[in-house]
C-alpha cells in the first residue's frame, strides 16, 4: 500500500493484470529510466514485455535496466534525446530492426521547472516545449509507419492538468502540455484506420524525485513549495489539497498505461485520463 506521501516503493503494490498479459509486445518509454517513466517500464516488464528504455543520459538507465533484469523482465536501454527528430528515428527504426515490432510508446520524457513568464529566456522556453511536445510528435511519427505496417499500437502521451487553470510560472510546461492535449485528440483520429490508439495519462502530484526538483519555486515567488516541506506537512497537504488524501506513486500512472497497453484498451483512443486523486477539482491550497 502507499503511505501518505504517495510511497517510493515502486514495486510495493501487487499487479491487478494477469502474468504475461503483455507477452511478445515490444514498448519504448522515453524518460523510461526514472521517476513516473521507470514505474511504468517496471510494470510493463513484469507483465511480459520487452521494454526499451530512452533517456539523454545513460546513467539514468543502468540501475533501472539491472533492477528489471533482475526480476526476470526483458528488457534494453537506448540513449536519445527526444528534441532530435533524427535521433529519434535512428532509434526507432533500430528498435524495430533488432525486435521486429513496436507495440507500445510511452511518451513519458518531460522537462520542467518553475520561472517567471516575464523573464524566461528564449532557450528555456524552447528546452521545455522541444522535449515535451516536439519530443512527444517526433517520437509517434517515427513510431507510426513501424505500427501501420504490423497492423497497429498503442500510443500513450503525458500530459498534465495544470493547463486545465491558469498556473503561474509554467508557462512553457502548460503551453506544452496543452499541445500535447490537442496532439492525441487529433492523431487518434488521423491514424485510427492503421488501429493506432493515441490516447494521454495526466498525472497529478507524484512526489519522484525529478518531479521535485522541476517544481521548486524560486524563493521569494509566492508558489507554495508544497515539496520542499517535511513529510508531516506532505501528508498534510495530501489531506487538504488531494480529494483522494494521499500523493501519487508511479505505479498508480503505470496501471493505466498497462490497462491501455492491454486488449482493454482496443476501444479507447483520443482519451486524456487525469489520474491525480481528485486534486485538479479541488481548491488548490494557498
Ligand atoms: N529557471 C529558469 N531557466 C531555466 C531553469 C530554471 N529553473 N532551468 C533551466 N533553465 C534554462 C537554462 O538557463 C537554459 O536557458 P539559457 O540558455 O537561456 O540560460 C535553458 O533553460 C536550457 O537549460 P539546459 O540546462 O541547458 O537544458 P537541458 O536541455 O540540459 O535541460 C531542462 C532541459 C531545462 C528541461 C532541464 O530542466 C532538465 O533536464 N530537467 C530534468 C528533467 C525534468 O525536468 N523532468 C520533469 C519531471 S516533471
Amino acid at each position: 500500500m502507499n503511505d501518505a506521501t504517495g510511497g517510493s516503493d515502486l514495486a510495493s503494490v501487487a499487479s491487478i493484470f494477469r502474468p504475461g498479459l503483455l507477452d511478445g509486445q515490444v514498448a519504448l518509454v522515453t524518460g523510461g529510466g526514472t521517476g513516473i517513466g521507470l514505474g511504468i517500464s517496471q510494470l510493463l516488464a513484469e507483465l511480459g514485455a520487452h521494454v526499451v528504455m530512452a533517456s539523454r543520459k545513460p546513467a539514468n538507465l543502468e540501475a533501472a535496466r539491472a533492477d528489471i533484469e533482475s526480476r526476470g523482465g526483458k528488457v534494453s536501454a537506448v540513449q536519445l534525446d527526444v528534441r532530435d527528430p533524427e535521433q529519434v528515428k535512428a532509434a526507432v527504426d533500430g528498435i524495430a530492426q533488432q525486435l521486429g515490432r513496436i507495440d507500445v510508446l510511452v511518451n513519458n520524457a518531460a522537462g520542467n521547472f518553475y520561472a517567471p513568464s516575464a523573464t524566461l529566456s528564449p532557450n528555456a522556453w524552447k528546452s521545455v516545449v522541444e522535449i515535451d511536445l516536439y519530443g512527444t510528435f517526433y517520437c509517434s511519427q517515427a513510431v507510426y509507419p513501424i505500427m501501420a505496417a504490423q497492423g497497429g499500437g498503442r500510443i500513450v502521451s503525458t500530459s498534465m492538468t495544470l493547463h486545465y487553470r491558469g498556473w503561474p510560472m509554467m508557462a512553457h510546461a502548460t503551453a506544452a502540455k496543452a499541445g500535447v492535449d490537442a496532439l492525441t485528440r487529433t492523431l487518434a483520429v488521423e491514424w485510427a484506420p492503421q488501429r493506432i490508439r493515441v490516447n494521454a495519462i495526466a498525472p497529478g502530484p507524484i512526489p519522484t524525485e525529478g518531479v521535485r526538483k522541476a517544481f521548486t519555486p524560486p524563493a521569494d515567488s509566492g508558489v507554495p513549495d508544497v515539496f520542499a516541506a517535511a513529510d508531516a506537512r506532505m501528508a498534510e497537504y495530501a489531506k487538504k489539497g488531494i480529494p483522494l488524501g494521499r500523493w501519487g506513486s508511479p505505479r498508480d500512472i503505470a496501471n493505466m498505461v498497462a490497462f491501455l497497453a492491454s486488449p482493454a484498451g482496443d476501444w479507447i483512443t483520443g482519451s486524456i485520463f487525469v489520474i491525480d486523486g481528485g486534486e485538479w477539482l479541488a481548491k488548490a491550497p494557498s
